[in-house]
C-alpha cells in the first residue's frame, strides 16, 4: 500500500529551524527509551494534516480542533510538485504557503514533525512512493538525501525513517545514523509490530509514524472505513506501551483539481476519489466526529487536555436546484480556455514537453487527402495516455483508453477536422491503466476536482464554504465529458455522499448524446458564504 514511506523527518516548533536549535534541543535517550525534548522525557501524539488538501481559509480552524483534541504535535507532508511545478520555478504563495501554516501550527504550541519528501506519497498525483518499499534499496542515495538535509537544516536535527513492518521495507528504508521508525494500522499486532522496530532499533523510543484512522477510497471501489472504537482500543495500546504515536490522518481534506493520484497493485490501475475524507478523526468538512471524541476521550488518559470546548461543526447549506444557463460547446471556446496561439508541431507533443503538467490538451490535425473507406486510427503499444476522445470536425468518433482501444476506424474527407481530447487522470503513485472520467468543476475559478459519478462510491464534491462570495456573482463552471444534458443543472446539498451506489465496469456512451460542453452559470442563485455545502452531480 502507498501508505508506508520512507522519509527524513524533524521536529521543532514552527520554522525556526536554525534560529531555535540553539536554544531548543531534541534528542533521544536510548537508556530510558524515551525522546527527550529540550532535555526532558517527552512522547508525542500526533495528527497527520495537509495543507494542500485544505483551503488556507481553514488551516487555524482545523489546527484548534487538532490542538482541542490533545495532541501535542502535527505531522505533515511536503509534496514537491506542488512547489515547483516546473524546474526551477517556485511557489509558496497562497493555498501553498507553508511557512503561514508553520506559523499558525506555532500558534497553537504545537509541534511539528516535517516530512519534507522525496518519498512522501500520500497518494498524491505523480509523488514517489516509499522508499524502503522502493526496488532500488540504494544506501548511497540515502546518504546523499541525509548530506542535502544536513547541510540545510544542520546537525542538531533529529533525522528519522518510517516505513512498513516487512523485512525487506526496513532493510531497504533505514540507515545507520537515522532513527528507525514503523507504521501501521489496525490489521497488525501491536506488539508484534514494535518487535520489528526494535530489530532496528534496539533501543530508543518506540513510534508509529502513521497509524491509520481510516483509509483511502478508489473509484468504483467499496468505501472504506474503520470504527471508533477499534482505532481508539488500538490507540490506547500504543500509548499503554509508552509509544509515540501520529494518527494518519487526523484529517484528510480534499483532492482539488488535479491532485488526485492512482495506485497500482497486483496489475490492477486504481485511481483515488477527490474526496480524501479518509473517514478520519475529523471530516473532510473540517467536522468533528465520534472517532475524535473517542480519540480525546483515550488521550485524556494519557496527558491533560486543553481547557475549553471542541469547536462545533461549521454550518452547512443545501441550496438545493441551481440550473447552468449557459452552455457552449468545449470546441467553440478554445480560443478563451486557451488564449495563447495554439502550438503548431509536426508530431504530437507530450504534456510535459508543453509544460502542462495535467488536465486537457487537444490536438487537432486537418486530414491529407480523401478517406473513403472506413482505416484505422491507430494509438497501440498505449500511445494515447490516459484516455483520449476522438471527433471529426465536431463529432464524436469514439474513445481510445490506454490498455484497452488502442484505436478506432474513420473515413473522411480532405480537409476534415480532426481532434483528440487527451484528458491526464492523475499521474500514478504506483502504475497506471484505464479510465472514464466524466469531467471538472470549478467554482469561482477554483477547481474543486474531478467528477465521476457514474462510477462511485463518490457522489458529491466538497465545496468549502471559502470560495463562495455574499457580495457577488458566483461563478460555476462545469466542464462535462460524456453526455451532457441539455439543460444542465447541479445540486447543493447539506451532507456528503461517500458511499453510493460503484459500477467497476466501463459504460458504454452514448454516441449521438455525447457533447463536449461547457456549461457557465452566471447567476445570483448562490447566496451567502461562509457555509460549506456539497454538490451532487
Ligand atoms: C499480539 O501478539 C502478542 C505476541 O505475539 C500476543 O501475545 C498477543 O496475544 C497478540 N495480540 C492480539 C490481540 O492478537
Ligand atoms: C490493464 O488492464 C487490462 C484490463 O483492462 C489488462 O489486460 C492489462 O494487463 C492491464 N495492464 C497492465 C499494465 O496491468
Ligand atoms: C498499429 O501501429 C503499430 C505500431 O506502428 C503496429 O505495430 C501495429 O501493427 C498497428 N496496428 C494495426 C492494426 O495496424
Ligand atoms: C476496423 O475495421 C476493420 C475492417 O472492417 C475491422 O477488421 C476492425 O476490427 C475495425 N477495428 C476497430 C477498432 O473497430
Ligand atoms: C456502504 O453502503 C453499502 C450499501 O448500502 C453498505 O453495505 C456498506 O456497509 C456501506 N459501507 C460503509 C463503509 O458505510
Ligand atoms: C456495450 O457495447 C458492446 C459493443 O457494442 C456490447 O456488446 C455490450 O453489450 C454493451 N454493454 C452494455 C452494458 O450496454
Amino acid at each position: 500500500m502507498g501508505l508506508r514511506l520512507y522519509v527524513l523527518m524533524l521536529i521543532l516548533k514552527g520554522l525556526q529551524f536554525q534560529a531555535s536549535s540553539a536554544s531548543h534541543s531534541f534528542s533521544i535517550d536510548y537508556t530510558d527509551n524515551s525522546f527527550l525534548k529540550d532535555g526532558v522525557k517527552f512522547r508525542y501524539i500526533s495528527g497527520s494534516i495537509h495543507y494542500f488538501r485544505i483551503p488556507p481559509a481553514y488551516w487555524k480552524d482545523r489546527l484548534l480542533k487538532m490542538y482541542m483534541s490533545g495532541l501535542n504535535a502535527v505531522q505533515i507532508y511536503i509534496p514537491w510538485n506542488y512547489h515547483e511545478p516546473l524546474p526551477g520555478v517556485y511557489n509558496f504563495a497562497g493555498d501553498r504557503d507553508i511557512e503561514g501554516f508553520l506559523d499558525l501550527v506555532a500558534q497553537f504550541g504545537l509541534l511539528v514533525i516535517l516530512r519534507p519528501g522525496p518519498y512522501i506519497c500520500a497518494e498524491w498525483e505523480m509523488v514517489e512512493n516509499e522508499y524502503g518499499s522502493y526496488y532500488a534499496c540504494d544506501y548511497d542515495y540515502l546518504r546523499h538525501l541525509v548530506a542535502v538535509f544536513r547541510a540545510h537544516l544542520g546537525d542538531k536535527v533529529l533525522l528519522f525513517t518510517t516505513d512498513g513492518t516487512k523485512e525487506s521495507e526496513l532493510r531497504c528504508g533505514t540507515l545507520q545514523g537515522l532513527y528507525a521508525t514503523v507504521d501501521f494500522g489496525l490489521d497488525e499486532n501491536v506488539t508484534e509490530a514494535f518487535e520489528k522496530q526494535r530489530i532496528y532499533e534496539p533501543r530508543g523510543p518506540l513510534v508509529n509514524s502513521e497509524y491509520y484512522t481510516g483509509w483511502l477510497d478508489y473509484w468504483g471501489e467499496p468505501h472504506t472505513t474503520r470504527s471508533a472504537e477499534e482505532v481508539a482500543d488500538g490507540l490506547e495500546k500504543m500509548l499503554e506501551l509508552g509509544a509515540n504515536v501520529n494518527m494518519y490522518m487526523f484529517q484528510g481534506g480534499t483532492n482539488f483539481g488535479y491532485w488526485s493520484g492512482a495506485d497500482y497493485n497486483n496489475g490492477i490501475y486504481n485511481p483515488i476519489t477527490t474526496s480524501y475524507d479518509y473517514d478520519a478523526p475529523l471530516s473532510e468538512a473540517g467536522d468533528p466526529t465520534d472517532k475524535l471524541y473517542a480519540i480525546r476521550t483515550v488521550i485524556s488518559k494519557f496527558q491533560a487536555l486543553p481547557a475549553g470546548p471542541m469547536p462545533p461543526p461549521t454550518p452547512k447549506f443545501a441550496y438545493g436546484y441551481v440550473s447552468l444557463p449557459q452552455r457552449v460547446a468545449l470546441l467553440d471556446v478554445l480560443g478563451l480556455l486557451s488564449p495563447s496561439l495554439p502550438f503548431y508541431s509536426s508530431f504530437p507533443l507530450t504534456f510535459e514537453s508543453l509544460k502542462q503538467p495535467n488536465g486537457f490538451m487537444l490536438y487537432r490535425t486537418l486530414l491529407p487527402h480523401d478517406i473513403q473507406e472506413p482505416v484505422l486510427l491507430n494509438a497501440s503499444e498505449n500511445g494515447v495516455h490516459d484516455l483520449a476522445y476522438i471527433l471529426l470536425n465536431g463529432v464524436y468518433k469514439g474513445t481510445l483508453e490506454r490498455n484497452k482501444v488502442n484505436g478506432i476506424n474513420i473515413s473522411g474527407q480532405l480537409g476534415d477536422t480532426l481532434d483528440m481530447l487527451v484528458e491526464n487522470m492523475g499521474h500514478i503513485n504506483f502504475g497506471a491503466n484505464e479510465s472514464d472520467f466524466k469531467g471538472q468543476i470549478w467554482i469561482n475559478g477554483f477547481n474543486l476536482g474531478r467528477f465521476w459519478p457514474a462510477r462511485g462510491p463518490q457522489k458529491t464534491l466538497f465545496v468549502p464554504g471559502s470560495l463562495l462570495s455574499g457580495s457577488s456573482v458566483n461563478t460555476i463552471v462545469v466542464l462535462e465529458l460524456q453526455d451532457a444534458p441539455e439543460k444542465p443543472r447541479v445540486l447543493f446539498l447539506d451532507r456528503p455522499l461517500l458511499n453510493g451506489t460503484r459500477s467497476s465496469t466501463h459504460k458504454n456512451k452514448s454516441k449521438s448524446n455525447l457533447r463536449l460542453a461547457v456549461s457557465l452559470l452566471k447567476s445570483a442563485d448562490v447566496t451567502p458564504a461562509k457555509r460549506k455545502q456539497n454538490l451532487l452531480l
